[in-house]
């Protein structure tokens, strides 16, 4: 019986390390998402696990937010305006 405990013991730990250690990033931090800063040197500073999600905040009526892959990131090729993210607010989950 003990050790049946202890099993559920410590597959709860797991459970709970699992979802304390998923973050938000905040993109720009309190600058948010916006021109003039260096999202390079923001990232370089952080540790991206699956399971996170990267908040984007800013002013709609200013800046939107497109999800693209690496090969339209490298060739600065983004999605049709529909698909475009717009609510200021936008989490994006880390598959
Ligand atoms: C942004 O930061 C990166 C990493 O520190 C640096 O290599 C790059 O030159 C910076 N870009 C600008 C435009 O300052
Ligand atoms: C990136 O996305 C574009 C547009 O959806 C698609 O055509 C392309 O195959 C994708 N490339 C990779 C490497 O996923």
């Amino acid at each position: 019986m003990a050790s049946s405990r202890v099993v559920v013991f410590a597959f709860s730990m797991v459970l709970l390390s699992s979802v304390s250690m998923a973050t938000d990033h905040i993109v720009g931090d309190d600058k948010g998402w916006t021109v003039d800063f260096n999202y390079t040197q923001w990232a370089q500073e952080m540790v991206f696990l699956v399971g996170d999600n990267l908040v984007f905040n800013y002013d709609p009526s200013r800046h939107n937010v497109f999800k693209v892959n690496g090969t339209q990131f490298q060739s600065c090729t983004f999605p049709p305006a529909n698909e475009a993210l717009s609510t200021g607010k936008d989490i994006i989950p880390l598959k």
